[in-house]
């Protein structure tokens, strides 16, 4: 069945992404869908109504993955899910869970983690809260979307090893943990076929591997072939056109596509409608607890901040620090979120300098003019947006010098830099200058204001407002603090005062790498892909129904040769050096970590460990405890470490101790074994880390494995046309 592209489908909540046909005389009511991960987007206003339709804008997928708290993530979905329920949408297109392959992926803003074991548990935790509120989501974009250039061509080669362990294990984990009632099928190719008409992918894969049970949506004018989309199991085509409809009908004249597969795909569908609000009649008011939903948005933005850097008790500031000079367009402009189709139209943003002013700080006013007046006019002379759903044109900083930085030194008590990066969907980031590297601009402020306030003896706080990962091994040394705030949603300013004043005691630590340089980064020498010259493209120009010309891609092919050894897996196993590294973060206070105990030294089908946690410093806090370990190579390599768990504790006071509890399965020490397509765990000595991060071990205990075990055999799906050289340690 097709969405919204047609005449006849009704536009029934204005801005939502699409809709499916009605049929009254089946009784078959339209459903809505709409994005997205950092909230429900939907038009704010509406034609001959009064009324307003804002969402909570939500903080950014990488920041709430930040928390590593799945409780909290669920409070955050439950929230999403009300709105969704409210506003007359039945189906919410998220979580984004795709794998930060590559820092400079214009969409990680969206997704959660370079980890499958975070992506897949901060996701399930996501799905269940807003499905909790009787509405669906899609887990999005399955599989392997991790680039924007040429986003509807590019072919993703990878083995299935590569596959099975990083880039589907986050996806088989919701569905196997919380039954999303949508999978979005992704733009991409996967080993020479598109996801949407992959029928390894959406049927052995999915259905018969891992037992899903719901429906498969196509992203908005995925794909080429509307038959082999019907027969790989691709249930619904979105938005959906005319050409598809009378391809699909040739198709069935023709015994291309089969009744029986109609039936298949027709009858989830209408699955999907049975538990649809919609179907069930719900009189939704339009009306959700926007202002509930605003205090659960700033405590997980608050929750998922990373203190990276804290030196001479910079932070929490103190009391008496009240006259600040904030630097950095990011700091008066403020910004909530990423681009595209995650983006959220939110009644108002709460800017930094606004959240230090309701915190009782004061804002340097001649600063603040000085800004202020500079984005206005570097604003009028920008087009509103570079163009179909991308952001607008970035604002170069404004030049601070040494005598602005001497001036603000001597009236004000501390000065805040923030660093500002956006990006979106349908196109990706750039290693250069003002991007993944600070501009000279930006590097000449923090000097100049970094001599200025230290001259003084004052401090220098750095407030990092990025959807991902930018380079900071060159200057992490001058300021006295860096706070990573990612794109934290509406509430942001408030959020970055809660920490800068110690309200809350930052416990966010990171589920991606920053690396040293890009060139560090083992995906930096392919991504986003190569454009093939016409002569190697089998197929020429993709058909697309009809759909925007921007989505006319180039065919492309990025062949993912580092294998599994991505993110942390990676810098481990050929010990490359990082600037910041997988699982860190700092607290304002301190954990001791002792009396780890394993249920047995002998693993016999499932191992309990505990270990206790004691804040054994002076505020109270909570910490994130990181449970790696390192398997033996026996029958395949593996990385030097994976992580296996993680438990976030309770807000601690000082003194006071917790003890952390983990399973683990023989899933979870099982590698995926091309050979033979099965997930098998090697017979001998397991090492377990617990960790404050990858690097930082606290505890370390091992268990023998006696046997090999075989633990689960998949279909033979998804292989490589091609031989990969894949990385090896
Ligand atoms: C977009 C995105 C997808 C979104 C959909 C509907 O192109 O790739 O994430 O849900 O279209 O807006």
């Amino acid at each position: 069945m097709e969405g919204l592209f047609n005449p006849d489908a009704k536009d029934l909540v204005a801005g939502a992404a699409g809709s499916t046909y009605a049929i009254p005389r089946l009784g078959i009511p339209s459903i809505v869908v709409a994005d997205g991960p950092a909230g429900l987007r939907i038009s704010p206003t509406r034609k001959n109504d009064n009324n307003t339709y804002y969402c909570t804008a939500f903080p950014v997928a990488t920041l709430l993955a930040s928390t590593w708290d799945t409780e909290l993530i669920g409070n955050v979905g439950k929230a999403m899910g009300n709105e969704v329920h409210e506003y007359g949408v039945d189906v919410l297109l998220g979580p984004g869970m795709n794998i930060q392959r590559n820092p400079l992926c214009g969409r990680n803003f969206e997704y959660y983690s370079e980890d499958p074991l975070v992506t897949g548990k901060i996701a399930s935790a996501m799905v269940n809260g807003v499905e909790s509120e009787g509405v669906g989501t899609s887990i999005k974009h399955y599989a392997a979307n991790n680039a924007e250039t040429n986003r509807m061509a590019l072919n993703v080669i990878a083995g299935t090893r590569t596959l099975r362990e990083i880039y589907l294990r986050g996806f088989e984990r919701v569905v196997k943990h919380a039954q999303p009632w949508t999978v979005m099928s992704s733009y991409n190719l996967i080993n020479g076929t598109y996801a949407s008409q992959n029928y390894d992918l959406l049927t052995k894969v999915l259905r018969d591997d891992w037992g899903f049970s719901g429906m498969v949506m196509t992203d908005w004018f995925g794909g080429k072939d509307p038959v082999a989309q019907v027969a790989a199991g691709n249930d619904l085509l979105m938005p959906g056109t005319p050409n598809q409809t009378k391809a699909i009908l040739e198709g069935v004249k023709s015994g291309k596509v089969t009744v029986k597969d109609l039936d298949r795909n027709v009858t989830r569908i209408l699955n999907l409608i049975l538990q649809s609000p919609k179907f069930k009649g719900y009189k939704y008011s339009n009306k959700p607890d926007l202002k509930a939903h605003t205090l659960v948005a700033r405590q997980a933005a608050s929750e998922g901040m990373v203190l990276l850097r804290n030196v001479n008790s910079a932070l929490p500031l103190p009391a008496e620090a009240k006259k600040v000079a904030a630097f950095g367009n990011s700091s008066y402009d403020i910004i909530t979120g990423g681009t595209g189709s995650g983006d959220v139209n939110e009644a108002y943003s709460v800017s930094l300098v606004e959240g230090l002013q309701n915190a009782g700080f004061t804002i340097n006013e001649n600063l603040n003019a000085l800004y202020s007046a500079y984005l206005k006019t570097a604003k009028e002379g920008k087009k509103k947006s570079r163009g179909f759903m991308m952001g607008s044109e970035p604002i170069a900083e404004f030049t601070i010098n040494s005598d602005i930085a001497g001036s603000m030194a001597n009236i004000s008590d501390v000065a805040l830099i923030t660093i500002g990066r956006n990006s979106g969907e349908g196109y990706d980031r750039s290693p250069g200058e003002g991007d993944f590297q600070l501009t000279a601009v930006e590097k000449e402020t923090m000097k100049v204001v970094a001599d200025a306030f230290h001259a003084k003896g004052k401090k220098v706080v750095v407030i990092l407002n990025v959807g991902g990962v930018i380079e900071t091994a060159s200057w992490k040394d001058i300021p006295d603090a860096i706070l990573l705030s990612w794109q934290a949603g509406q509430e942001s300013g408030n959020s970055i005062a809660d920490i800068l004043t110690g309200k809350v005691n930052p416990s966010g630590k990171l589920a991606c790498t920053f690396p040293v340089r890009y060139e560090d980064v083992p995906s930096s020498k392919d991504f986003p892909g190569k454009v093939l010259a016409v002569t190697e493209v089998k197929d020429k120009k993709p058909e697309n129904g009809g759909m925007p010309s921007f989505m006319n891609p180039k065919p492309a092919e990025d062949v993912y040769s580092e294998g599994i050894y991505e993110g942390y897996r990676y810098y481990s196993t050929f010990n490359v050096p990082v600037s910041y590294e997988f699982g860190f973060g700092m607290s304002y206070t301190s954990f001791e970590y002792s009396n780890l105990k394993l249920s047995s030294p002998k693993f016999s089908g499932k191992m309990t460990l505990t270990a206790d946690v004691r804040n054994s410093g002076k505020s109270e806090g909570k910490e994130v405890v990181e449970l790696y370990i390192t398997a033996p190579a026996k029958s395949i390599d593996k990385p030097a470490i994976e992580l296996k768990g993680f438990a976030k504790t309770r807000l601690l006071k000082p003194g006071e101790t917790q003890s952390v509890v983990f399973e683990v399965t023989k899933d979870d020490l099982a590698s995926f074994i091309p050979g033979i397509s099965a997930w098998k765990a090697d017979s001998g000595s397991y090492t377990v880390k617990l960790g404050s991060s990858s690097k930082e071990i606290r505890l370390t205990g091992s268990f023998i494995l006696a046997s090999d075990i075989t633990v689960k055999k998949e279909s033979q799906s998804l292989l490589p046309q091609v031989k990969i050289n894949e990385l090896k340690p």
